[in-house]
């Protein structure tokens, strides 16, 4: 069965499109087939993988409002991936009012499933509907979360959605876990906040080692390749591969 993976946070600049790029990579080094979608009108994702996004003709907003088929790019670091544009900032209003709408992605995707094993969808930093798609088509929610006090607090929203959600249209999606990230155990603030994170969080899910904080994940991206590839022996690759390991065993 296909892993369709939302990694969700409604806080922004946490780390989400960092971390589905990087996961993803780490998932196809373990010989799995991988499929990223973005979901973020600011389209990082899509950059993050080398694709110009102003440039596209077709994005995942053709896909959710004229339900056309998904506009793979195939094989970017050996993952495919569906990217986004600004376009898809009108798709908020434009769902407002489409039948079904909190069902079209996941019917968007339906179809590949077969192709493949894991599909990571990366949300926008909202609980808009792009986000609520997203959590609907999920069968299971990665959350990546900052290690400061302002981050922890809005964990109390997140947990009500997924509550809603659960409740209504999506009553099987699960818990992948929470990661920590943008660490640093040096400063006293973050380390209690981890503490209180892994006591308060992990009756809830796996609670994953802490991502350090570290320039060499955007001086991956500003290279347009991933973590592992610009610095194989960094050791939040070996963290990376660790979370990967359990995502495996779903
Ligand atoms: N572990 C890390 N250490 C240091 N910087 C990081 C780390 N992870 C990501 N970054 C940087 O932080 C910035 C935000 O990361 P990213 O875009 O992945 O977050 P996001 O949650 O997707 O943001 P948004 O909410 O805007 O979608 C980027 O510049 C990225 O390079
Ligand atoms: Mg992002």
């Amino acid at each position: 069965m296909t892993s369709i993976i939302a990694l969700f946070n409604q806080s922004g600049g946490v780390g989400k499109s960092t971390l589905t790029m990087n996961l993803g990579y780490s998932l196809m080094k373990k010989k799995k087939k991988v499929l990223l979608l973005d979901l973020d009108p600011q389209a990082s994702l899509t950059t993050f993988m080398g694709i110009e996004p102003y440039d596209l003709e077709k994005t995942i907003y053709n896909t959710i409002i004229d339900e056309e088929d998904l506009p793979i790019h195939r094989q970017i670091h050996l993952m495919d991936l569906v990217p986004s544009n600004i376009n898809l900032s009108g798709a908020e209003i434009e769902l407002v009012s489409a039948l079904m709408r909190e069902l079209r992605l996941k019917e968007a995707i339906d179809p590949y499933l077969s192709k493949y094993d894991f599909i990571l969808i990366d949300c926008p930093p909202s609980l808009g509907i792009l986000s609520i798609i997203s959590l609907v088509a999920a069968t299971h929610l990665l959350v990546p979360i900052q290690c400061q006090f302002k981050a922890f607090q809005g964990t109390d929203l997140l947990l009500n959605t997924v509550a809603r959600l659960r409740k209504s249209v999506n009553k099987n999606l699960a818990f992948a876990g929470f990661i920590p990230t943008m660490y640093d155990g040096r400063t006293a603030q973050e380390s209690r906040t981890y503490e209180a994170i892994k006591e308060q969080l992990s009756p809830l899910a796996t609670v994953f080692e802490p991502i350090p904080r570290s320039i060499a994940f955007a001086d991956a991206t500003e290279k347009r390749v991933p973590l592992a590839v610009y610095k194989p022996k960094h050791p939040a690759v070996k963290i990376l591969n660790q979370i990967s390991q359990q995502l495996i065993k779903l």
